[in-house]
């Protein structure tokens, strides 16, 4: 990987003081901060980005045919990612809420105690396989977002904008990968419909 690449992952800061907040907080509090800020932002930047990724291809595909090679992955990943998002708040984020509380005696589970978190938490790793694929064809096909010296304002701008959503969806990915999903699996409900430890 060329120097300064972006990568999809994390720039080594997985003992942070952040990441040991969300590794402590209570997973209703890591699931609602993935929903509002990075489920939320996504939502608002997504169809901003798919808008100036058609005015700039429009503009430039004839002399940067690679616009429209970008512009096919990003709207690739708008798809998959709204499909995506939508699947977790639907499903896995309410359950893992219900086993939380469960756990605390706040609640109980009406999902019988044998479903299990393996199967769902698997589907969207898969998705998130896809998602980080689509994110590295995405920065070899723009160099890295990086602008061609000759680029329109325009152009300048989507690169730096597309730059952000990147991070933004690594940090996203990084949340549920390495300590939303393996915090809830490392759990298991028992006979009484309670949490315990797995093991
Ligand atoms: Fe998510
Ligand atoms: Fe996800």
């Amino acid at each position: 990987m060329p120097d300064g690449l972006l990568s999809d992952k994390r720039s080594g800061d997985s003992d942070s003081e952040k990441d040991m907040d969300w590794r402590s907080r209570p997973l209703l509090e890591l699931t609602l901060h993935i929903v509002n800020i990075h489920h939320y932002s996504a939502r608002l930047e997504m169809p901003h980005l798919n808008g100036l990724l058609v005015q700039v291809a429009l503009a430039h595909a004839a002399e940067h045919p690679e616009l429209r090679r970008i512009k096919a992955l990003f709207h690739e990943l708008r798809s998959s990612l709204s499909e995506h998002m939508h699947e977790e708040e639907a499903t896995l984020f309410p359950y893992i809420r219900v086993m939380e509380d469960a756990a605390s005696g706040k609640g109980h589970l009406l999902t019988p105690p044998t479903w299990t978190l393996r199967a769902p938490i698997q589907t969207m790793s898969h998705g998130h396989a896809n998602v980080r694929n689509l994110l590295k064809e995405m920065r070899q096909a723009s160099s890295n977002y990086t602008a061609s010296p000759d680029a329109c304002f325009s152009c300048k701008i989507l690169f730096e904008k597309l730059a952000a959503f990147d991070r933004s969806l690594v940090e996203h990915l990084y949340l549920e990968d390495e300590i939303l999903f393996p915090r809830a699996i490392e759990r298991r409900i028992g006979k009484d419909g309670r949490m315990r430890d797995e093991g």
